[in-house]
């Protein structure tokens, strides 16, 4: 493995970064506060080809690679959670699509999401009751032969990331009985407006509040035989391999959102004086910043070595799983320092180390919570 990135990569890095800093830092606390993104933030990271780190040029994208992805969206998330995620989900679908679609729904939808001013990318999968366990869905696709073979979706989806803004949305439902589980599902492509969805009020959530996070209705929704996403009946693997890419996006948002307030706490440590000296020259402050950048580094590098290997084609299901739990839970436990390190200030909104810790909180449960991914690892170390 490289660790030292290469011209492209560091030239994406510096790209990411100068936006993070000059557009998204100074708008974080308000994408907070109001719980939405502005046009212009997704319409810039379209414009400078962040929604599409890893995606073919032939379709609009930026082909950079996953190195170049995982870095881009770390420095998005220093700057703002939302918004990396935001950036994560629409990279994540336009992969998708590029990877398991046809050359036609590749240029349909791709390069819209590559662009931004269209909507974003959304990966409908969970449900009220199928969230780590998505073989166990119930949202149904029907084929009417004698409308050219559409497909009518029945059901409803969950925690939809991104869904008030969509462009389209991957939907997975069961094209074969309950009983065939993960052998059952097959994955479609359904517009934003399309008729027969509709997109249910943004969950009030603790974190991340400028991404919406929504429930679906499906009812009697019709799509034309070509919103297939690759095979019947195979839409479950299109999912897990996706989702495997995910991961790399969700560690990386992760470690940014841990930099962010290790940021903010070594500034407010140097700062701040008790006992006649600033905090910074206090042992267990010092110790507290310690074990941040460590937890940081060594996450940093778990994340690398899923994304080279994501990049170089070799398997990364396990690596991925390693690099997301590591990062998610090291980000919690950097986010929590920081909030200690500054006492009750970093408990009011005045300070921006309590928002890092609630943005944080998500990330050990979408994309697959930390029991799930130490479910994939365990099955890796006793196959
Ligand atoms: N790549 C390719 N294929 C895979 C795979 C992978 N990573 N993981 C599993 N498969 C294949 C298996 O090989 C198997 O294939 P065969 O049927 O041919 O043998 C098939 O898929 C079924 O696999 P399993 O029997 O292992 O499936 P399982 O039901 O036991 O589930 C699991 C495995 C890892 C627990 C999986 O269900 C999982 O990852 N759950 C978590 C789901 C998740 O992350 N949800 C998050 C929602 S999306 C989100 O949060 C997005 C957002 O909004 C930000």
């Amino acid at each position: 493995m490289q660790l030292s990135p290469s011209e492209t990569q560091t030239l994406v890095q510096r790209t990411a970064r100068e936006f993070a800093e000059r557009v998204v830092r100074p708008l974080a606390a308000d994408i907070d506060a109001k719980a939405k993104i502005p046009d212009a933030v997704v319409r810039g990271l379209g414009e400078l080809g962040l929604l599409a780190v890893n995606v073919s040029p032939d379709v609009g994208g930026a082909g950079a690679g996953a190195v170049a992805y995982a870095l881009a969206v770390q420095e998005i998330a220093r700057a703002c959670a939302s918004s990396a995620v935001t950036m994560s989900v629409t990279n994540m679908v336009g992969e998708a699509i590029t990877h398991f679609g046809t050359p036609a729904q590749a240029r349909h939808y791709v390069s819209d999401l590559a662009r931004g001013d269209a909507g974003l990318g959304c990966f409908a999968l969970s449900e009220a009751e199928a969230g780590s366990d998505p073989g166990a869905m119930t949202t149904t696709a029907r084929r009417d032969g004698s409308h050219g073979g559409e497909w009518v979706l029945d059901g409803a989806k969950q925690w939809i990331s991104g869904g008030s803004a969509a462009r389209v949305f991957i939907v997975w439902a069961r094209t074969r009985p309950i009983e065939a589980a993960s052998k059952g599902i097959s994955c479609f492509l359904v517009d934003g407006n399309a008729a027969g969805l509709r997109v249910g009020r943004p969950e009030d959530k603790m974190g991340i509040r400028g991404s919406s996070t929504v429930p679906l209705e499906f009812s009697g929704c019709r799509v034309p035989a070509s919103a297939m996403l690759g095979s019947e009946n195979e839409g479950f693997k299109i999912a897990m391999m996706a989702l495997d890419g995910g991961r790399i996006g969700i560690s990386s948002q992760a470690i940014g959102i841990a930099r962010a307030a290790l940021d903010e706490s070594v500034r407010y440590a140097k700062d701040r004086r008790t006992f006649g000296a600033p905090i910074a020259e206090h042992q267990a402050i010092q110790w507290k910043l310690a074990d941040m950048q460590t937890r940081i580094e060594a996450a940093h590098l778990l994340s690398m070595r899923a994304a080279w290997m994501k990049e170089t084609g070799h398997a990364f299901s396990r690596e991925a799983a390693i690099a997301k739990l590591f990062a998610s839970e090291s980000a919690i436990a950097v986010c929590n320092d920081a909030v200690q390190i500054h006492g009750g200030y970093g408990y009011t909104r005045d300070f921006a180390a309590e928002r890092h810790l609630r943005d944080a909180r998500v990330t050990t449960i979408y994309e697959g919570t930390s029991e799930i991914q130490r479910l994939v690892i365990a099955r890796s170390a006793l196959a």
